[in-house]
């Protein structure tokens, strides 16, 4: 099985393809969450952070949006801490606010149970899509809901009671996960049918009700602040007509930002030589002629939530 966390990174350096110069579409929704971010900080009670305000900015990678909302709203020291997200980080009690964005639509792992005895089930695709089985969608459901779970157990560990977070992750607005925005990974043209047989991407976008429903079983935290964020997937593109765009420049600035992400997982499965600009063509004009014929969105939800007083 892939392991996520040694694969899983964006393409680095200041480079062309990099993530630095092309993760414009992340950055606007970290800027629109500064209002969520200056709500969240005053309601932090004065007397917890007397002595200093101690953040952490989870899966900031490097590039101009580690911290970009930060510099805006406080000072503070920065120190980087290794390890992944979906388990302890931090000493109990350390933390008074914690920060996310885009990251938790990724998995720790593909879904359990989805390469059933070597078989993978979801064979032909590699997210869930129309021709899946719909034992799929669950499985990955079911694999997003452990992962929310354990990060929500250990955060409220780490954070003080009546701390805050706001995490913001790519989302669904459709109940059915097959209609989701993210289905354009699917018919990405790869050659190697082997391949793709036995790849699955460690992604879910979620609907609100399915996060809504993991916070309130875990229990730690109470949802202050919830918005959905919808931008076009051209980062370029802030028009609000709702026009499919068949424009070359979309599609290739809709390519790029898809490259920064996703090119090392792509190519750490299916190798170089597979992963050409092609590739990355293909997922710009799967968002440009998605089937319901309309602008498709990308889809973020933004959430503030407070450490709830257990004790
Ligand atoms: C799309 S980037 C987002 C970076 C930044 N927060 C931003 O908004 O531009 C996702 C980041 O999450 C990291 N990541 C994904 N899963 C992780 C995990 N389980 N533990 C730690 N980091 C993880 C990736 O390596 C990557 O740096």
């Amino acid at each position: 099985m892939m392991n996520v966390e040694e694969v899983l990174h964006m393409v680095g350096g200041a480079g062309e393809t990099g993530y630095a110069l092309n993760s414009k579409l992340q950055e606007k929704a970290i800027t629109r969450t500064k209002d969520i971010m200056e709500k969240a900080l005053k309601n932090i009670n004065g007397e917890l952070v007397s002595k200093g305000l101690v953040v952490a900015d989870l899966g900031c990678s490097s590039g101009p949006n580690a911290f970009l909302n930060g510099d805006q709203v406080l000072p503070y020291y920065v120190a980087g801490v290794h390890g992944s997200f979906y388990g302890r980080l931090f000493l109990r009690n350390s933390l008074h606010f914690v920060h996310s964005s885009y990251i938790l639509m990724w998995l720790s792992q593909v879904p359990l149970g989805i390469e059933n005895g070597g078989v993978n089930i979801n064979k032909g695709n590699i997210y869930i899509s129309r021709t899946s089985p719909p034992i799929v969608s669950r499985l990955y459901l079911e694999q997003f809901k452990r992962g929310f779970l354990s990060f929500l157990q250990f955060r409220s560990q780490e954070i003080v009671n009546g701390g805050q977070m706001v995490l913001s992750f790519v989302g669904r607005k459709s109940s059915d996960p097959s209609k989701a925005e993210l289905c354009q990974f699917n018919d990405l043209g790869l050659l190697e049918e082997e391949k793709v047989n036995t790849f699955n991407m460690p992604l879910y976008a979620a609907s609100q009700e399915e996060v809504q429903q993991v916070i309130q079983s875990e229990g730690s935290f109470h949802i202050e602040q919830m918005q959905i964020l919808e931008s076009n997937w051209d980062p370029f593109d802030d028009s609000d007509d709702d026009q499919v765009f068949h424009n070359v420049k979309s599609r290739h600035n809709v390519a790029k930002c898809m490259r920064a992400v996703y090119e090392p997982l792509l190519v750490g499965y299916f190798g170089q030589q597979a992963i050409d600009d092609q590739v990355f063509t293909r997922i710009g004009h799967n968002v440009a002629m998605h089937p319901l014929k309309e602008k498709t969105k990308n889809i973020v939800f933004s959430l503030a939530l407070k450490a709830k007083d257990l004790n």
